[in-house]
């Protein structure tokens, strides 16, 4: 059985203090990582800060990474760093980093050899506009994200990824993509992952859904067959509703 993972991308939100003071909020109440995994993907400034309070069932992760070891890349955040400082995710490939940041599938594929490489848990994120779905190719281009941003990764390294499928079009808009739905095109990447590797591989990678994710739909959203979790914007800002998001997530 998979287990579900729950993670806060928190994106450009949170002073230190609000950031500590969610922490302490969280704590004690979340509930066994055997169970679930809850992580928090924060601003990188405050990443040593949160790891360093994290209890035990809470894991850190950061919002990006550059694929190159060391370098003249003013600004950006290196793997060894991250993985120096005791963050354990990645969120890597997320559409806002797509497209205010140009970041491309090659980049994101290299992004991803990286973070394994300082044993980081990457989560990679996928997902169609609005444009693509209505034309009826949200498949067809998704499949090609996948093919494209996982191209030359081992099968044991799939196993270890997390996979966020995210709609464009229902990131922060208050548009769900209805469970069916993602179910659907989460079963589908499945089925991409088990023609690129094999069943043992395609039943082990976790997909979460993403876009939209509140206390109010998770439960719905989790009961479906393929969605093993989700990545969660807003709803995840406030620690009540992160600690829902959490528990809805426990069987
Ligand atoms: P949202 O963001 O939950 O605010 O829609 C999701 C995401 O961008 O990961």
């Amino acid at each position: 059985m998979r287990k579900p993972i729950i993670a806060g991308n928190w994106k450009m939100n949170k002073t230190r203090d609000e950031a500590l003071q969610f922490i302490y909020n969280i704590n004690m109440n979340l509930p066994s990582n055997k169970k679930v995994e809850s992580v928090i993907c924060a601003q990188a400034p405050i990443l040593r800060d949160l790891v360093k309070r994290q209890g035990e069932e809470l894991r850190i992760g950061a919002q990006t990474m550059h694929e190159s070891d060391t370098g003249a890349y003013t600004g950006e955040i290196s793997a060894a760093l991250l993985a120096n400082i005791g963050v354990e995710y990645v969120i890597i490939g997320h559409s806002e980093r797509r497209a205010y940041y140009n970041e491309n599938d090659a980049a994101i594929n290299q992004k991803i050899h990286q973070a394994f490489r300082y044993d980081l848990t990457p989560i990679l994120c996928v997902g169609e506009s609005l444009e693509t779905r209505e034309a009826n190719e949200t498949d067809v281009f998704v499949k090609g994200q996948v093919v494209e941003d996982l191209k030359g990764l081992g099968s044991e390294q799939v196993k270890n990824l997390v996979i966020a499928y995210e709609p464009i079009w229902a990131i922060g808009t208050g548009k769900t993509a209805t469970s069916e739905m993602a179910n659907e095109t989460i079963r589908n990447i499945r089925e991409v992952v088990r023609d690129l590797y094999d069943d043992e591989t395609a039943d082990a990678v976790r997909i979460q859904y993403g876009g939209s994710v509140k206390p109010a739909n998770i439960e719905e959203l989790l009961s479906m067959s393929d969605i093993d979790g989700a990545l969660v914007g807003g709803a995840s800002l406030d620690s009540e509703s992160f600690l829902a998001l959490v528990n809805a997530a426990v069987k």
